[in-house]
């Protein structure tokens, strides 16, 4: 398995978001999706859409360098479980060989369950003891358990994403979190929300304090669901020292709905956007966004929850590299 320094150094992006439908069952309180309502106008991305997109990149299929895996996906929205070729989406995935991710909110159980048949890793969103609240769907919570019973032990990779917020800046809200995920074999990965993002604005405030409580009470709770780098992310959120390197735009690309290909999910959606595919193939955006990509490495434009503003080792690692 090649690593994210092999991807850097080989100018390949290792992840894909992709944001296949904008179209929700659910009603976050804090979503960017629902906060730009009125500024977005929905899209849908067609399988057929996908298929031509996939078929005609060298990169997303990983043809570029045979020692470098294509690039993982992370089908979501919106709710990508309600697409309606949600399925035959994520089976042209496997088919092909590719690796897809599912990012769910587990609303709807009979969309949720073929779809999670294709694919081996699976996200659900879980917010704590006061999900119904803060997600805005009564029952969502009773329905996470039970999808949870169901792919326990079935071998699939399982993350829970709780999203921190003032609905759940608690210890007691952390510790349940963290009890579900040991009892259900999952891992537990923390996003603090943030208010300000590619689609929105929000109106709630983080408690710097409270943030802080949770993010030492992380640091020693020496628990198997926890990554050392998501929690070192909660910990430089919470002190606001994150670093000034931001690696996101060479290792992910996100795909919007309406083909919009962007250089990463915390800047002003029209400073974010590199091209578009219904107009250029990936591979030419991805190739004519370098030199906008390597403007943005030292950016700390946002507090985005991106896996690679808290992974501290790998700065370490490209600073070597540039010497
Ligand atoms: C946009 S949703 C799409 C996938 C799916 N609908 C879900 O909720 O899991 C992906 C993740 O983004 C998180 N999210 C939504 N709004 C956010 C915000 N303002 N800041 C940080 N994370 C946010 C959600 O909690 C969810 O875990
Ligand atoms: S379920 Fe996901 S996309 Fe839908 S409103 Fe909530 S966070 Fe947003
Ligand atoms: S820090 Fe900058 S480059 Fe990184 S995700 Fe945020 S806005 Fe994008």
């Amino acid at each position: 398995m090649a690593s994210y320094l092999e991807h850097y150094a080989a100018n390949l992006p290792r992840t894909i978001y992709l944001y296949v439908t904008d179209h929700c069952n659910s009603n976050c309180v804090y979503c960017v999706f629902r906060m730009s309502n009125a500024k977005l106008k929905r899209s849908e991305m067609s399988l057929s859409f996908i298929q031509d997109v996939w078929r005609q990149s060298f990169i997303l299929k990983g043809g570029i360098r045979l020692d470098i895996p294509a690039p993982k996906i992370v089908v979501q929205g919106g709710e990508f479980t309600i697409h309606p070729e949600a399925v035959e989406i994520v089976r042209f995935f496997h088919d092909e060989g590719l690796t897809a991710i599912l990012l769910t909110n587990s609303v709807d159980l009979d969309l949720v369950r073929p779809v999670a048949e294709w694919v081996d890793d699976i996200t659900i969103s879980y917010d704590g003891p006061a999900h119904d609240v803060s997600r805005g769907v009564k029952g969502n919570k009773t329905s996470i358990h039970a999808m949870l019973a169901e792919l326990t032990g079935s071998g699939k990779h399982l993350t829970l994403q709780m999203t921190l917020g003032p609905w759940n800046l608690n210890l007691e809200a952390i510790e349940h979190t963290l009890d579900l995920a040991a009892r259900t074999g999952c891992q537990l990965r923390f996003n603090v929300a943030s208010s300000q993002g590619l689609l929105g604005q929000g109106s709630y405030v983080i408690k710097e304090a409270q943030l802080i409580d949770v993010a030492h009470f992380l640091e020693g709770a020496n628990s198997s669901c926890l990554s050392i780098e998501n929690v070192r992310y909660v910990t430089k959120v919470a002190e606001n020292s994150l670093p000034h390197h931001c690696f996101s735009t060479s290792f992910y690309s996100t795909i919007m709905a309406n083909g919009d290909v962007l250089l990463c999910q915390g800047l002003d959606y029209t400073e974010a956007i590199t091209g578009n595919l219904h107009q250029s193939g990936f591979d030419a955006i991805w190739i004519m966004a370098q030199s906008k990509r390597a403007q943005y490495s030292h950016c700390r434009a946002c507090t985005l929850s991106c896996q690679l503003m808290g992974d501290f080792n790998l700065i370490e690692e490209v600073k070597e590299l540039h010497g």
